[in-house]
């Protein structure tokens, strides 16, 4: 298939291009840098630096690659600044969104595959979350993303030719196997690359945030997905996309990881000392966020490689040391 990977130039979007490849389909990647990387894109691959909201460029480019299929990654990710600034969250996600698929409307490419967050659940009601357990975001991030996946439900419920799958992602980590892709935030919200980071002496060392939950250790307990995993599922959902398709998956692996497990474990992996402060709780941090993931293992066959946390940290500390500055001077 001809696959449009939108955020291609991202931490996920770049593993995706690379597994789409090796999968024998032919991506083409559209991305506006505001946080990509150009490198992280093969030269072989076509390569355009155009935003969600240019509708008539990316119009050109479905039409001129004659594309199957979309897998819509890009997507400002920072809670913290959604707070801050939600009009610019509401245009570049939900408004970016909609002017992508008017712009499959046009040409009528009727697949689409859409990154969605487990930060639609908000403070879930029940852990594990399902796929039913009810959304209610509670920042302007989750909600930009929930307002997607309500158009798309819109979209299909008046063209039977459309269909979607929309994964709803825990937290995403780890590297490529190579080594040579991995993540790239600047600036930087995740706890893996951040305590890495920790370890290397890039920072002075990594808050925990709350000590006092009622968890075994006490620190807040998520879900771990490697991004290889990630975007395995991803490659399962498109090839098994058929018209009027609504299908909505978890992908995390279905057991959480505390802070302190997640601190311990990279002391182990790295060898070093991991200088940490003790903090109080942050608002809006449930104790525990982890998926059920049965329904995306049962329907599409899905079954995450990368459950053990020291090789998901090995894996991306691979790429942390061999790229200390990222992808600036790799
Ligand atoms: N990383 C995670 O743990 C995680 C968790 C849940 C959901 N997600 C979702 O996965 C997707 C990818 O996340 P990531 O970690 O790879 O982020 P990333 O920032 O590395 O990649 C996003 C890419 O989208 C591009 N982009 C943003 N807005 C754009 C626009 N208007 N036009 C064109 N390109 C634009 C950026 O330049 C960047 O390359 C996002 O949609 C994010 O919400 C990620």
């Amino acid at each position: 298939m001809n696959i449009l990977v939108t955020g291609g130039a991202g931490y996920i979007g770049s593993h995706a291009v690379r597994k789409l490849h090796a999968a024998g389909h032919s991506p083409v990647v559209l991305d506006n840098l505001s946080y990509g990387h150009r490198g992280a894109v093969p030269n072989n691959v076509p390569f355009y630096q155009v935003d969600l909201k240019e509708t008539d460029r990316i119009e050109k480019i479905l039409r001129e690659h004659r594309i199957d299929a979309v897998m819509h990654f890009a997507a400002l990710i920072s809670v913290g600044e959604s707070v801050r600034q939600p009009l610019l969250y509401y245009r570049n996600n939900t408004a970016g969104a909609a002017s992508l698929l008017e712009a499959m409307e046009r040409v009528g490419v009727k697949r689409f595959v859409f990154s969605s967050t487990a930060a639609t659940y908000g403070e879930p009601e029940e852990t594990p979350i399902f796929e039913t357990t009810k959304q209610q975001p509670i920042n302007p991030y989750g909600r930009s993303k929930w307002f997607v996946e309500q158009i798309l439900r819109d979209i299909v419920a008046t063209d039977s030719k459309f269909g979607f799958v929309v994964f709803r992602y825990f937290n995403v980590a780890g590297a490529s196997d190579e080594g040579d892709l991995g993540e790239d935030h600047q600036p930087e919200t995740h706890l893996i690359p951040l305590v890495l980071f920790a370890a290397m002496g890039k920072r002075n060392n990594i808050t925990v945030f709350g000590t006092d939950y009622p968890t075994p250790d006490g620190t807040c307990i998520r879900d771990y997905v490697h991004v290889n995993d990630l975007v395995a599922a991803h490659i399962l959902g498109i090839e098994t996309l058929s018209e009027g398709d609504a299908r909505f998956y978890n992908l995390g692996i279905g057991r959480g990881y505390s802070v302190r497990e997640i601190l311990d474990t990279a002391k182990k992996v790295t060898g070093k000392e991991i200088p940490t402060v003790f903090g109080s709780r942050r608002e809006g941090d449930p104790a525990r966020l982890f998926a059920n993931s049965d329904k995306v293992q049962k329907e599409l066959g899905w079954q995450p490689q990368h459950t053990d946390i020291e090789e998901v940290i090995a894996s991306a500390w691979q790429w942390h040391t061999a790229h200390p500055n990222g992808y600036k001077n790799s």
